[in-house]
């Protein structure tokens, strides 16, 4: 298959809450150590990657460089529709781009619209000749979409605004975007989900609707926040009988003369160890039949491992993006 890092725009989305974000910062930043120029597209009002890298948030609308080779941007439909407009037209005039009403007035006509001048930005962005001509190209655009059925909705805006505008300079905008997004070579696509059962079936139904809406599958899903499995069933139950849970718990007395206060306490942490170890070998276990229900499928599976931080900073997004790299 080919590397998802090689085409111009990998998308990534999933249920709200599993490490969308995250992962979309990582496999921007695993782009950049591969020598490629990347940047990380957020929406809907979100400006957390600036601040992920250590930086004063960013100005919606504005390209903020991260680091060498990796930079975002948070769209603004508003500054996206007028510097379309501007590319379309070649001259706006300064009351149009005054107005903060232009954006509003093109909204109210179309439903959809907010979300398509989004995506036409995203794919200005891929594109190696800027809308301004100073501006720098990007070899891979990576989306941190919204969440599923929002996600959905706003890769299928191209398509919606296709019907409504057939002919003319929207019209032939709708059509390009579709090319992107249509084309396997083109655009990539990564679902995101957490080892439940509710986040794997979302990802599963993810798959369907963009075989439904684009005739594409996802290629990648990553399965973020997995446990590791520490102990064989032989060790845990090694654990579990010396805590004195075992199946021959209480058979053998305390030896004489041990009796003595301390041990009576000691057992008790030994045996709250022994629980906890088996909880966690429980949920780890559940965990990995997760991901073999979705090993089943035709696309890649990456575990990401749940790191044990105050937050997710610069050093664990490092972290999980050495482990996506030995998988993308
Ligand atoms: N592998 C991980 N280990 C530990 N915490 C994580 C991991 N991935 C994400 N998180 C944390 O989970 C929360 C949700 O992640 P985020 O990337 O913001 O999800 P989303 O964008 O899907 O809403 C954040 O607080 C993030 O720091
Ligand atoms: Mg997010």
């Amino acid at each position: 298959m080919q590397s998802l890092l090689e085409r111009e725009l990998v998308v990534v989305t999933g249920k709200g809450g599993v490490g969308k974000t995250t992962i979309a910062a990582a496999i921007g930043l695993l782009a950049a150590h591969r020598g490629l120029r990347a940047i990380v597209v957020e929406v809907g009002d979100q400006t957390r990657l600036p601040e992920l890298f250590g930086h004063p948030p960013g100005q919606t609308g504005a390209e903020n460089k991260l680091q060498e080779r990796l930079s975002s941007i948070s769209i603004d439909p508003d500054r996206a529709l007028l510097e379309w407009l501007q590319a379309l037209g070649g001259r706006v005039s300064g009351r149009v781009l005054a107005s903060s009403g232009t954006f509003q007035y093109f909204a109210a006509a179309a439903p959809g619209a907010k979300e398509l001048v989004s995506m036409v930005k995203i794919w200005e962005l891929t594109q190696g000749r800027r809308w301004q001509r100073r501006a720098v190209g990007y070899d891979l655009v990576v989306l941190d979409a919204p969440a599923t059925g929002n996600a959905l909705g706003m890769l299928g805006s191209p398509q919606t605004f296709g019907s409504i505008a057939r002919v003319g300079p929207i019209a032939g905008q709708a059509q390009r975007l579709r090319e992107l997004l249509e084309e396997p070579e083109r655009t990539g696509y990564v679902a995101v989900t957490l080892p439940t059962d509710m986040a794997v079936t979302e990802a599963l139904e993810l798959q369907d609707g963009l075989r439904a809406q684009l005739g594409r599958t996802l290629d990648a899903v990553i399965v973020n926040g997995l446990l590791p499995q520490r102990f064989t069933p032989a060790e845990l139950r090694l654990i579990v009988e010396s805590s004195g849970d075992g199946p021959d718990a209480g058979g053998s007395a305390p030896p004489a003369g041990a009796r003595r206060r301390g041990v009576a306490a000691d057992a008790v942490v030994r045996r709250s160890a022994a629980q906890a170890a088996q909880t966690v070998h429980d949920r780890a276990r559940f965990q990995h039949n997760q991901l073999q229900r979705l090993r089943r499928r035709s696309f890649e599976v990456a575990g990401v491992p749940f790191v044990w931080a105050a937050g997710m900073d610069l050093p664990a997004i490092e972290r999980v993006a050495e482990q996506l790299g030995r998988k993308l």
